[in-house]
C-alpha cells in the first residue's frame, strides 16, 4: 500500500487522467504552433485542435462553438462574466443578485463592483444549502442586470435548481450566470433547457489540467454582451485576448469527453462509496451531514463534528487521508467557512467540519480505511477533550 495519504480532496483539484495527458502531449512538442498563425501548417494544426475542442465543449452544454471563450479557469470566467456584464449593462442598471454560499471567485468580483457603486443583494440559503426561489423573485428589481447562482457548491456539493432560476430570470429579462466549476462533467448541464446565459467552466476538477477553463456566452435568444477584461491581440472574438494554450485546451476537451461518457455509471459508483463512508461515520453520536441529503454531487460528503476542535481533527487525519475543512483556498485560515455559516450552524460546529470529495480513482478499500481512521480519530480526540 502506498505510504502517501489517501486523496479525498477531489473538490480542490484532481489528478490528470492518463488519457487526458496522452491527448495533450503532442501539442507541447510536435504540434506546438500558435492557433492564430494562419499562414502555415503549424498554426493550422493547432487551430484544428482548438476548433475540435471547442466543438466538444459546446456540445457538452448544448451551446454552439462560437459561444465558448477560453479562459485560465473558472476564477477568470467568473470575473469576465460578472465584471463584463456590469461594464456592458451599467446604463441599464447597477443591481446584481448572488448567493451567500458562492465561491469567492463570484463573491469577490461582486464586492469589487460594490466598491465601484453597484448594489449587490446576497440571497440567503435554507438549512439544506438550497436557495428559496421565491427569495430570488422578491429580490429582482427593474434595475437588476445579473443573477449569479452556482450549479454545484464546492464545499457541501449542493445542486441549485438551475432550470427554475433560469426561467425566473428569462421571464424578467435578467441575465443568468452560473459558476459550474464543480458541476461540468458531473451533472447534466444544458444552457438551452436551463436558460443559462453565462456559464463558467474549469478543467481541473474533472481530471483535466489546471490553468484552463471557459466561459459560455449566449449569442442568441437573447444575445448577451460582455465587456472584455483582458485587452490585446483580439483573440476569442475580442472578448479575451491572449495566445490560446493549445495543450490545455485539448486536455480540457478530453477530460469533459471522458467525464460525459461515464457520467451515469460513475455517479452511481461515487454515491455508493459515499453511502459506505456515511454509514460508518453516522454510527457515531454528534455527527451532522451538511447540505441537502440527495440534491448534491455524488462524490461529496461534508460533515460537522461535535465536541472536537476542527484544526486538531484535520491534523490527526492528514497522515492517512487528504481532506479539507472547506474551500482549498480558505482552509488554511482559522475562520469558519462562510458556506457552513450560511447554513445557520453555530460557529463551533462550523469549525469542526470535514469535506470528503470522493473521485474517479478512489476505491471501496480506501473508503473503508478512511472510515475506520476517522471514527477512531474522533473517538480519541473526544476522550482527550474530556480528560483535559
Ligand atoms: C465553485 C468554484 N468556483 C470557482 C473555482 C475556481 O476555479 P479555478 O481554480 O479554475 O480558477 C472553484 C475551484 O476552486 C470552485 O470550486
Amino acid at each position: 500500500m502506498s505510504s502517501r495519504p489517501i486523496y479525498l480532496d477531489n473538490h480542490a483539484t484532481t489528478p490528470v487522467d492518463e488519457r487526458v495527458l496522452t491527448a495533450m502531449l503532442p501539442y507541447f512538442t510536435e504540434h506546438f504552433g500558435n492557433p492564430a498563425s494562419v499562414s502555415h501548417l503549424y498554426g493550422w494544426e493547432a487551430q484544428a485542435a482548438v476548433k475540435k475542442s471547442r466543438e466538444i465543449l459546446a456540445a457538452a452544454i448544448n451551446a454552439t462553438p462560437e459561444e465558448i471563450i477560453f479562459t485560465s479557469g473558472a476564477t477568470e470566467a467568473n470575473n469576465l462574466a460578472i465584471k463584463g456584464v456590469a461594464e456592458a449593462y451599467f446604463q441599464k442598471g447597477q443591481h446584481i443578485i448572488t448567493v451567500a454560499t458562492e465561491h469567492n471567485a463570484v463573491l469577490d468580483p461582486c464586492n469589487y463592483l460594490q466598491s465601484l457603486g453597484f448594489e449587490i443583494t446576497i440571497l440567503p440559503v435554507q438549512k439544506d444549502g438550497l436557495i428559496n426561489t421565491s427569495d430570488l423573485e422578491k429580490a429582482l428589481r427593474p434595475d437588476t442586470i445579473l443573477v449569479s447562482v452556482m450549479a454545484a457548491n464546492n464545499e457541501i456539493g449542493v445542486l441549485q435548481p438551475l432550470a427554475e432560476i433560469g426561467s425566473i430570470c428569462r421571464e424578467r429579462g435578467v441575465i443568468f450566470h452560473s459558476d459550474a466549476a464543480q458541476a461540468i462533467g458531473k451533472i447534466p448541464l444544458d444552457v438551452q433547457a436551463m436558460k443559462i446565459d453565462l456559464l463558467s467552466l474549469t478543467a481541473h476538477k474533472i481530471y483535466g489540467p489546471k490553468g484552463i477553463g471557459a466561459l459560455y456566452v449566449r449569442r442568441r435568444n437573447p444575445r448577451v454582451q460582455i465587456a472584455p477584461q483582458l485587452h490585446g491581440g483580439g483573440h476569442e472574438g475580442g472578448m479575451r485576448s491572449g495566445t490560446l494554450y493549445t495543450p490545455q485546451i485539448v486536455g480540457f476537451a478530453k477530460a469533459v469527453e471522458i467525464a460525459l461518457q461515464q457520467q451515469t455509471t460513475e455517479n452511481q459508483r461515487l454515491a455508493q462509496l459515499r453511502s459506505r463512508l456515511w454509514e460508518v461515520l453516522s454510527s457515531l453520536e454528534g455527527i451532522y451531514l451538511n447540505g441537502h441529503p440527495n440534491q448534491r454531487l455524488a462524490g461529496n460528503l461534508n460533515i460537522s463534528v461535535e465536541g472536537v476542535d476542527g484544526a486538531a481533527l484535520l491534523l490527526a487525519l492528514q497522515p492517512v487521508v487528504a481532506v479539507s475543512s472547506g474551500a482549498a483556498c480558505s482552509s488554511a485560515t482559522a475562520t469558519p467557512s462562510h458556506v457552513l455559516k450560511a447554513l445557520g450552524h453555530p460557529e463551533k460546529l462550523a469549525y469542526a467540519s470535514v469535506r470528503f470529495g470522493i473521485g474517479r480513482f478512489n476505491t471501496a478499500q480506501e473508503i473503508d480505511i478512511v472510515a475506520k481512521h476517522v471514527v477512531s480519530t474522533i473517538q480519541s480526540l473526544r476522550k482527550q477533550a474530556i480528560t483535559i
